[in-house]
């Protein structure tokens, strides 16, 4: 496992182009499957996560080839309907794969996809789901064995509006027979760039952004391009390094609407923030100020955002609270900051953040993605120099980390 040396300090000034959305590629690749033939996605970021993910495509017998930004996927003939365990235990999001397997080739054989640091992650709303779709499942010491003859449109309400469950189900139902309503969905920007991309390659599915997806569907899909759009949570991420460093960035290749929450809460903490078409302006040059956050599903503040913006609150002044209502185990890289000198209290799902007037370089360990985020934001506010360990989990969501920091004026090398 590699490591960060961070020399904090350094103001963050520049502008940075944000990469294509991990959570948008992962589902889209995933979705090609369905298509008996070749698919052109572009935008895609260069990170572990989508290389697995192709992993897994090539391990059913699709071809890939990537060409910088843009993946080939030629998915004519699959030999397999099988998960490698492997891959499924290092990436839970692998779980996306079934509903797509399901849709083409109407089985999959796969392991649960297991917790991670950041909680245990059940994948009951997609089984049940399934199960409604007419999917018969059967469990074989630690496999999960799916089979139907077909797949039958139906009404599907999701006890929780989950990203992954609502996925899911949009590629298994692509090619069933009939309609499927899908009700009470995840409304994240992702699932509407899964849904354009569906219909780019001849699906028919309406509704992503409301509270209900309506997938008709069709006997088959045909060969298109697409593009993904930009990381909502890379955007946010550096913002909050700017802000954390009292910097003054630009970034690029951004939806403002898709961050609108983000921006709410850096207003509200004393940042300047200005938006155009496609970029977001932020300075941070005055004191910044607490403030209270609570995670929701979007369009509410998003959970992949909570640990970067803790690290923004240790170090402002006053008193905040920030309860994570998605995740029941998401404050683990705390441990990390308070080792940097924040002055943190965790309550069950709840964080009370006393402010502190500077953090003190320390050695810490990424245990997960946005935890690693959080604690290279802190290393690069704190005092001194800090080595941020374990970055392979950084690298599985964002894109030429140390270069875009560099960029900007960070002093950060990887060893
Ligand atoms: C997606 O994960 C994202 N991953 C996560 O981003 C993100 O944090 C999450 O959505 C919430 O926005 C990808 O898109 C690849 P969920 P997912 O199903 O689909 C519970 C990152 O850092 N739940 O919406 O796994 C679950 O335990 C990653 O980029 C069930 O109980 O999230 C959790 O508490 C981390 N049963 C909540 O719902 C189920 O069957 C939200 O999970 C499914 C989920």
């Amino acid at each position: 496992m590699g490591y960060y040396i961070i020399e904090g300090g350094p103001k963050l000034i520049g502008e940075v182009d944000i990469s294509g959305s991990k959570n948008a590629a992962l589902p889209i690749i995933a979705a090609s499957i369905l298509n008996k033939g070749i698919t052109v996605i572009e935008n895609v970021p260069n990170i572990r996560d989508v290389k697995m993910m192709c992993s897994i495509l090539e391990a059913v017998g699709c071809a890939i080839t990537r060409d910088n930004g843009k993946i080939i996927i030629d998915a004519t003939d699959l030999q397999s309907s099988e998960i490698p365990e492997k891959l499924m235990h290092e990436m839970r999001s692998s779980v996306i794969i079934v509903g797509a397997l399901l849709g083409r080739m109407h089985e999959c054989k796969f392991t649960y996809p297991g917790g991670c640091e950041i909680g245990a992650r059940p994948i009951n709303l997609h089984l049940e789901a399934f199960k409604q779709l007419g999917v018969e499942l059967c469990e074989d010491n630690g496999f999960i064995n799916c089979k139907c003859n077909k797949l039958n449109g139906t009404e599907i309400v999701l006890d929780f509006p989950s990203v992954g469950a609502t996925e899911n189900i949009m590629l298994a139902s692509t090619l069933a027979e009939g309609t499927t309503y899908i009700k009470n969905v995840a409304r994240e920007p992702e699932i509407k760039n899964l849904q354009d991309f569906l219909n780019s390659m001849g699906a028919s599915v309406h509704g992503a952004g409301s509270n209900t997806i309506v997938v008709n569907g069709v006997p088959k899909l045909h060969d298109c391009t697409f593009s993904i759009i930009p990381d909502r949570i890379e955007a946010g991420t550096y913002l909050c390094m700017a802000a954390a460093t009292k910097g003054e960035i630009k970034i690029n290749h951004v939806n403002p609407e898709h961050i609108s929450s983000i921006i709410h809460k850096l207003k509200q903490i004393n940042c300047k923030v200005g938006i155009s078409k496609e970029a977001v302006f932020l300075r941070a040059n005055k004191e910044l100020i607490s403030t209270n956050i609570k995670t929701m599903p979007y369009p509410g503040f998003p959970t992949d955002m909570q640990s970067q913006f803790v690290t923004l609150l240790s170090i402002t002044n006053g008193t905040s609270i920030v309860v994570e209502n998605i995740f029941e185990n998401r404050f683990k890289y705390v441990n990390g900051l308070i080792k940097m000198g924040a002055n943190i209290t965790l309550e069950g799902r709840t964080a009370i953040i006393q402010g502190v007037k500077e953090l003190s370089a320390a050695n810490v360990e990424a245990k997960e993605l946005r935890g690693g985020a959080a604690l290279v934001t802190a290393a690069l506010a704190a005092k001194g120099v800090s080595m941020v360990s374990e970055i392979e989990y950084l690298e599985r969501g964002y894109e030429n980390l140390v270069e875009k920091l560099t960029i900007l004026g960070a002093k950060i090398t990887k060893q």
